[in-house]
């Protein structure tokens, strides 16, 4: 690893002083944080211990979007030697921007990303995390340059050639969205190839959330170790946190650089360690864009560390609170239904939750595809069988479609896992 702290009490003492700094950079040179600092009567100088961070304002995706395009760079944009931006739902893209001091700090925490996966200089990386805008294909592809790896640059799309170049250059990791991955295996498993045969040995899999049944059924049908990788374009890109490839116990977060906070949704109040919450983020080094508390709004929880224990882990992502369905008063989120439909044989981790308001209430049916040689009478079995454990296990009605294999659109990128119909019934 690059010379990092390595006991707790060192990085508390870090991460003060930078917090500090940031916090005033934040001030002296982003309107919009000295005035909200402002409102809130609070002043960088206030802080002499971490847990004061608690009193300044939270920042939210809104603030961005307030300031766009460049109204939160704290350097003038000449400064800047890298714009990208996240498309959002709705409306105008939020845009993020870098120093080469920051695009430098950001190879440096992928590099760690990818050491810690189980990578290493002289590795063959092929990275499928869309290159552009995204920071997925950019950010992974420093930061395998970094570590002094082979970097093959290919971007998402075309499965047919993924499966090729996997073939014939033979990388050991392979960095991907999970949801782009099992489209890989369908097309090597459609092309002769068993994917157990392959080069690849480690994925490295981020940008949607997915649960420890899909770690299974990748591991099952690859032979790869799947380990977690986490992060947001608003904080920096992927690399803000990372799974250890031998442990698989959650992911690392590199506090060095990245504060996180976890807080109650509702209330906004700081939880304990241990508890699940909204994750929240203060960058410590970031000077282009610092972000102060920005509401990720990931739930997950924070954790002892174990391979590396200076940092906290983070527990899986649970889903974002934006992801959350309400269904006849149950809060079910996709990864639950994930988790449930993976433990059905004959049921394939293609599936999207459609959420229709026929009445006054909202209904969810999951659309999943059968694997292949399923026929009808089994299928409407298996979607009995999905339907009853939901009911059992989560306390939810469902209906459930068991589709055609290859029914579902596949996704080169992230996966969209929720269809909201409400509005048009
Ligand atoms: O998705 C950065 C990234 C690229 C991370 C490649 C990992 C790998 P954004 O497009 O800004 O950035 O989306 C950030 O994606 O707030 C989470 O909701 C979700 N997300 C990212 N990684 C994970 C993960 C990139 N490992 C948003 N598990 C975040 C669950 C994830 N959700």
């Amino acid at each position: 690893m690059d010379n990092v702290v390595s006991t707790v009490e060192e990085l508390r003492a870090l991460q003060l002083d930078r917090l500090r700094w940031s916090l005033g950079h934040a001030y002296e040179n982003v309107p919009h944080y000295r005035a909200a600092f402002d409102a809130a009567g609070v002043h960088p100088s206030d802080v002499q211990d971490l847990a004061d961070l608690a009193r300044f304002p939270f920042t939210t995706k809104a603030d961005l979007r307030d300031n766009y395009p460049f109204g939160m760079f704290a350097v003038p944009r000449e400064q800047v030697s890298r714009i990208h931006a996240s498309s959002g739902t709705t409306g105008k893209p939020t845009v993020v921007g870098y120093t080469r001091d920051d695009i430098d700090t950001w190879a440096e925490v992928m590099a760690r990303s990818i050491e810690a996966a189980g990578g290493r200089p002289g590795d063959l990386v092929h990275i499928a995390y869309g290159y552009g805008l995204f920071t997925g294909g950019i950010g992974a592809h420093y930061g395998a340059e970094r570590l002094g790896c082979t970097v093959v640059p290919v971007s998402g799309g075309m499965t047919e050639r993924q499966v090729q170049l996997i073939s014939d250059f033979r990388p050991r990791v392979i960095m991907v969205t999970p949801s782009y991955f099992l489209a890989i295996l369908d097309e090597m498993e459609a092309q002769g190839i068993d994917p157990k045969d392959t080069s690849l040995e480690i994925g490295i899999f981020g940008a949607e959330p997915w649960t420890e049944q899909m770690r299974e059924e990748v591991q099952r049908r690859s032979n790869l170790r799947a380990v977690d990788i986490y992060g947001l374009s608003e904080v920096m890109g992927p690399g803000v946190s990372q799974e250890s490839g031998q442990t698989q116990d959650g992911l690392h977060v590199w506090e060095d650089h990245f504060y996180p906070e976890v807080v109650d949704p509702i209330t906004g109040e700081v939880l304990p360690d241990g508890e699940e919450g909204e994750l929240v983020f203060t960058s410590l080094t970031k000077h282009a864009m610092p972000v102060v508390r920005y509401r990720t709004r990931d739930l997950t929880t924070l954790l002892p560390g174990t391979a590396y224990p200076q940092f906290r882990r983070m527990a899986k992502i649970t889903g974002r609170s934006d992801d959350m369905m309400i269904v006849r008063g149950v809060n079910v989120f996709p990864s639950q239904v994930e988790e449930h439909l993976l433990a059905i044989d004959g049921l394939t981790p293609h599936y999207l939750c459609v959420l229709t308001r026929p009445g006054r209430m909202d209904e969810l049916t999951v659309r999943v595809e059968a694997a292949e040689g399923v026929d009808e009478a089994r299928r409407s079995a298996l979607g009995g069988e999905l339907r009853s454990r939901v009911k059992d296990r989560v306390g939810v009605t469902i209906a459930v479609e068991v589709l055609a294999p290859h029914a579902l659109e596949r996704s080169l990128g992230k996966a969209k896992r929720i269809d909201d119909q409400r509005n048009l019934c």
